[in-house]
């Protein structure tokens, strides 16, 4: 893998070189766009593409995280949906771990999400506890548009809480939202603190912007290295030469495998804690393709369904589909090949008798025998796959990941004609709740 932080094989997605040649004609005025987006700021659909690089932004949220971590914070508890958290979910899951939480670290991390008022109340009880023993519980309410009702009513509550129990809840209450939007100017009349996410920045891609790293840069989490494989991914991504390109080259090929009828595509993430990347991706591909009406306002009900499977968990779960069922999908395998930990299964002879040749052997040994092992069986059965290997699960190469995959989107949308950048039907069934609340009186 060299210098570089992933490396995307394409060998056997069962696409001919001839197709990806013709697609590198198709695709060569957008790596052109996606080139000319990266001297425009944010005044451009792709600005998402030059956060990593946003020096300004940066300083401003490693200013108020200094600040907020001054308060020696128990609790963070995230109040965002979709693009508002996934991201940030996705990355902490990656670096620190899905049991993060259970680790004892010195600020834990909650989210609420959706109004599940079971969900909601744990969260409340949890927070309770701490403000109870006069501990610093600290909210980040994030919202681009400002007014989606699940994150809104999520941080009323919250605020509230913590209004109970502190004299000035606005130390510990920040903002990220669209400037001038109704809830970023509710907030300064509160005085919280507040971050700003740009206009051009939809939701899914917003993760590099104060929307990730705030709350990740509470947790600890190393943003300039974050952003360092971002940047790295960014100029790899915008290579002229498509078959050097990995976005590129990996549109190229989900692209050209739906047009052979696979219309789904599976990101097959190996490790527990990529699981949410997994998620993110489902969001990205999801909202970015999934169209009724392609540029030129045809209707034409676009789309790649995503779904997302852990290795080797959904091997015992989802494989047997996959192999078994409609040759309708492909098949991306995300590998990691350097772990910090190495646990090696204990040299018990007995223990032989029920798994053979795994004795004194260690899990990443075991690991690679399986991703090898789903690799030949999906070979023997033609069934098309991509590899991506990512260096290692640090800051670096996830962001270096999440930045190839926004990229790819990008192209994904130009290739299939339809606006990666947008949400219609997102945004009508947010106006419908809205309609439904207006009309219905208190309590239902
Ligand atoms: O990607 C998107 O644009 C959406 O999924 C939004 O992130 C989600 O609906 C939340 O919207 P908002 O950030 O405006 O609260």
């Amino acid at each position: 893998m060299g210098n570089n932080l992933i490396e995307f094989n394409a060998r056997n997605s069962k696409v001919s070189e001839e197709k990806l040649r013709d697609l590198e004609d198709r695709l060569r005025p957008e790596v052109q766009n996606m080139r000319e987006a990266t001297e425009k700021g944010y005044n451009d659909p792709r600005a998402s593409i030059n956060l990593p690089g946003d020096e300004e932004t940066l300083k401003q949220v490693k200013k108020l995280v200094k600040g907020k971590r001054r308060l020696n914070p128990e609790y963070l508890v995230v109040a965002g949906i979709g693009g508002s958290n996934l991201g940030t979910i996705a990355v902490q899951e990656a670096v620190l771990g899905k049991l993060y939480n259970q680790k004892n670290p010195d600020t834990k991390i909650l989210y609420a999400e959706t109004t599940d008022s079971e969900h909601i109340g744990d969260i409340l009880d949890i927070i309770e506890s701490s403000l109870e023993r006069g501990e610093t519980v600290l909210l980040n309410g994030v919202s681009k548009s400002g007014g989606t009702t699940e994150t809104i009513s999520n941080f009323e509550i919250i605020a509230e809480k913590i209004s109970e129990y502190k004299n000035k809840p606005e130390e510990y209450i920040t903002v990220t939202s669209q400037k001038d939007s109704p809830f970023h100017k509710l907030a300064e009349e509160k005085n919280y603190s507040t971050l700003e996410i740009p206009e051009k920045i939809g939701g899914r891609y917003s993760v590099f912007s104060a929307v990730g790293l705030y709350p990740l840069g509470i947790l600890g989490v190393d943003l300039d290295e974050l952003l360092e494989g971002a940047k790295q991914a960014r100029e790899r991504c915008l290579n002229k030469d498509v078959l050097e390109n990995p976005a590129a080259r990996s549109a190229a090929s989900i692209y050209l495998n739906q047009k052979q009828g696979r219309d789904i595509h599976d990101f097959f993430l190996y490790g527990k804690d990529l699981e949410m990347i997994g998620k993110w991706y489902r969001q990205l591909t999801g909202e970015s393709l999934g169209k009724e009406q392609n540029r030129e306002g045809k209707k034409v009900n676009a789309g790649i369904t995503p779904i997302a499977s852990v290795g080797s968990t959904d091997l015992h779960s989802m494989y047997q589909l996959y192999m078994g069922g409609p040759d309708d999908k492909l098949h991306t395998f995300v590998y990691t090949e350097e772990n910090d930990r190495n646990i090696e299964v204990p040299e018990n002879p007995e223990y032989s008798r029920l798994v053979e040749d795994i004795q004194g052997k260690p899990l990443n040994q075991i690991m690679d025998a399986i991703f090898e092992g789903v690799n030949n069986s999906l070979k023997n059965t033609a069934r098309p796959f991509n590899v991506v290997k990512i260096r290692d699960r640090s800051e670096k190469s996830i962001g270096a990941l999440l930045q190839f995959k926004m990229m790819e989107m990008m192209y994904l949308g130009y290739l299939m004609n339809v606006n990666p950048f947008n949400q219609p039907s997102v945004e009508d069934y947010k106006d419908e709740t809205r309609e439904i609340l207006k009309e219905s009186g208190r309590n239902g």
